[in-house]
Parts: C-alpha cells; sequence; structure tokens
C-alpha cells in the first residue's frame, strides 16, 4: 500500500504553551489536524472558564491566518476547583473535557489534585452534565517504581473513580501498558485512551541508547518492547476506545538538555506521520482511518471532519532542530527518515 486518504483526523491531547512558545509550534498542528484537546498546564494553569476562553483567544490570534484549526479547550483541576465552572464548561461551545493531573505527576502539575477524594463532589457534576474526565494516570510519590506509576494508579485511583462514577466519561491518556490496555478494554463505553506515536515506536531502550537521550524522555515514560507492543495491537485494532492523542510537550532544547532535564516529546511537526509509521510496521491499515479520525469525535460527542487528508509512501528527513520563540526545539526523529508523507490537505 503506497497511498492513504483518510477523513481528516484530530490531536485529543496537545500542549501548545503559551506566547512567545505558541507562535511556534500552533502552526505544526494546525497544518496537520482539524481539532486538538488543549492541555491546560501553563503556568499558572487554565483553571477557569475564563482562563481557558482567554486561552483560546490567544491560540486564535497565534494562528496562521489561513488555518481553520479549532482549539478544544480544558480545565485544569485543583483541590479547589469550583462546580460552576464545571457546570458553565459544560455548556460552553468552547470547552470540552477537565483534566486531572495527581499533584507533583508531571510538568507543572504542582497546583493540582493531592487527593481525588477532594474532587468527588466535581467528578459527580462531571458525571451528571456528562464532562469528560481526561486523566493523567500516573501514581506519584517516592517509593512508587517509576516503572510502575501507571499501573499503580489503576489500583490506587482510577479503579476507584470508575467505581464511584460509573457514568462518567473517562479518557485514560496516554497509556503506556499492556494492563492499561486491558484496563480500558474492560471498562466498555464510558471509557476510552489516547495513545501516543512516540509510545507506538519506542521502547525505554531509547532513552538508553549509547549513552542518556533526553528527547526520548516523556511522562509517562516508554516501558518495554512487550507494553510497546500491546500499545500497537490497541491502536490498530477494530476497538472504538482507542484514539490518536500525541501529547506532543514542547521544551527548548536547552531546558531538555539539562542535568534536570524536562519531560516531553514534539511530534506535532510530523504527528501523522508518525502514526501512519506505527501502523505500517502493525502491518495493518484497515483500522488506521477510525484510530485517528472516527473514534476521538464519537467518544466526545463531536461531529467527524468533513475535509480529507492524503498520505503518500515517499521517503522524507525530519529536521534536526525547530524554532521555538527565541529558542530551538529537537523534533521526535530528528534527523530521521520517516516513510510516509501527508500531500494534500484541505
Ligand atoms: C507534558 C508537558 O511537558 O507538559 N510532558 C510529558 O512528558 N508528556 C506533560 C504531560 O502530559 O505529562
Ligand atoms: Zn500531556
Amino acid at each position: 500500500m503506497n497511498r492513504l486518504t483518510i477523513i481528516k483526523p484530530d490531536d485529543w491531547h496537545l500542549h501548545l504553551r503559551d506566547s512567545p512558545y505558541l507562535e511556534s509550534v500552533v502552526g505544526d498542528s494546525a497544518r496537520q489536524f482539524a481539532r486538538a484537546i488543549v492541555m491546560p498546564n501553563l503556568s499558572p494553569p487554565v483553571k477557569t472558564c475564563k482562563d481557558a476562553l482567554a486561552y483560546r483567544k490567544r491560540i486564535l490570534s497565534a494562528l496562521p491566518s489561513d488555518h481553520q484549526f479549532q482549539p478544544l479547550m480544558t480545565l485544569y483541576l485543583t483541590d479547589n476547583s469550583d462546580i460552576e465552572d464545571i457546570k458553565n464548561a459544560s455548556r460552553s461551545d468552547y470547552i470540552f473535557a477537565a483534566k486531572l493531573y495527581p499533584a507533583g505527576a508531571t510538568t507543572n502539575s504542582d497546583a493540582a489534585v493531592t487527593d481525588i477524594k477532594h474532587i468527588y463532589p466535581i467528578l459527580d457534576a462531571m458525571q451528571e452534565y456528562q464532562l469528560p474526565l481526561l486523566v493523567h494516570g500516573e501514581a506519584t510519590g517516592d517509593g512508587v517504581d517509576i516503572f510502575d506509576r501507571e499501573n499503580r494508579f489503576i489500583d490506587t485511583s482510577l479503579n476507584a473513580m470508575r467505581i464511584d462514577f460509573p457514568e462518567l466519561p473517562i479518557v485514560f491518556e496516554h497509556i503506556t501498558t499492556r494492563e492499561a490496555v486491558d484496563y480500558v478494554v474492560a471498562q466498555g463505553s464510558k471509557m476510552a485512551a489516547t495513545i501516543t506515536p512516540h509510545h507506538l515506536l519506542i521502547n525505554r531502550n531509547a532513552m538508553f541508547s549509547n549513552g542518556f537521550r533526553p528527547h526520548h524522555y516523556c511522562l509517562p515514560v516508554a516501558k518495554r518492547e512487550s507494553h510497546r507492543l500491546a500499545l500497537l495491537k490497541a491502536a490498530s485494532s477494530d476497538s472504538n476506545q482507542f484514539f490518536a492523542g500525541t501529547d506532543s510537550a514542547p521544551h527548548s532544547r536547552q531546558a531538555k538538555e539539562s542535568a534536570c532535564g524536562c519531560a516531553g516529546i514534539y511530534s506535532a511537526y510530523c504527528a501523522i506521520e508518525l502514526y501512519a509509521e506505527a501502523f505500517d510496521l502493525a502491518g495493518d491499515f484497515s483500522n488506521f482511518e477510525a484510530f485517528m479520525s472516527l473514534n476521538g469525535p464519537a467518544f466526545y460527542r463531536l461531529p467527524v471532519n468533513n475535509s480529507k487528508i492524503v498520505l503518500q509512501k515517499s521517503s522524507w528527513t525530519v529536521p534536526e532542530t525547530l524554532p521555538f520563540g527565541q529558542q530551538s526545539l529537537v523534533p521526535f526523529k530528528a534527523g530521521q527518515k520517516l516513510q510516509w508523507k501527508v500531500t494534500s490537505n484541505d
């Protein structure tokens, strides 16, 4: 197979940052995707509807003028989130979910939720209004091995929320393990998961290949090869519970190549091509369009996009660096060849 035509995809998990970095990255997502669920972990975080609507305006004004891209906004939950904001978000045409970061789990999560019990009234309201809960599923704390954090989160928090709020739509974000795949499948239609292109393409060895590779460090960290294979199987399966969410998370080259380097992989430059590369490895494109363009809108109860894109099998090289404000960043697969290219996009 050398040519693929699919409905234009959406990115169901994206970090766009804020000015001056926003202006550098938003064009990459807008060039590839029709819509994206925009993460709220700015500093300070996007906690209220007012914050989200103001951030949306900043995104729209940073967009190149000829783009139709729609940012789908989210709220950052804290121990003190306000139920009024949940109610208003559920009625808003621009806000589509609220995000649970366990405090301290990842970039700019210090102000987030210290104990899920603190947000039970919020979850109750979200269940009532059917506002999806997006979960960074990693247990925190020094005692938890970094490779076990996702599984521990299922046991200590996610399963309790599932049982206590059975009708709450939950997206288990950027899953990285076979156990997470199995857990999602077992929960049925009120749970879905996003899968990133990098977790489909690398395992944890990529972080330690002839030296430490900071550009392969993200959270949750990549796991062993058997988990990558389980993710690839889930993404390319006919289950409608899995869909694309890049978790493209730009940090400057300096912030990554540091004694305490930031977590995050920048994939937005070539996200669709990276997913195509992964499905090609699986040797099965039959569910590619569903994973990229149908399952996400169905879960979020949004219409499917009405334009199409074409991908052609043709080798090209990802740039070594890209501009990032006054700095630069190193994209995923920098300097490496990819086999697929988006050739037409309307
Ligand atoms: C994200 C970021 O930098 O904002 N980093 C990452 O490694 N994925 C935060 C997140 O989604 O965990
Ligand atoms: Zn993320």
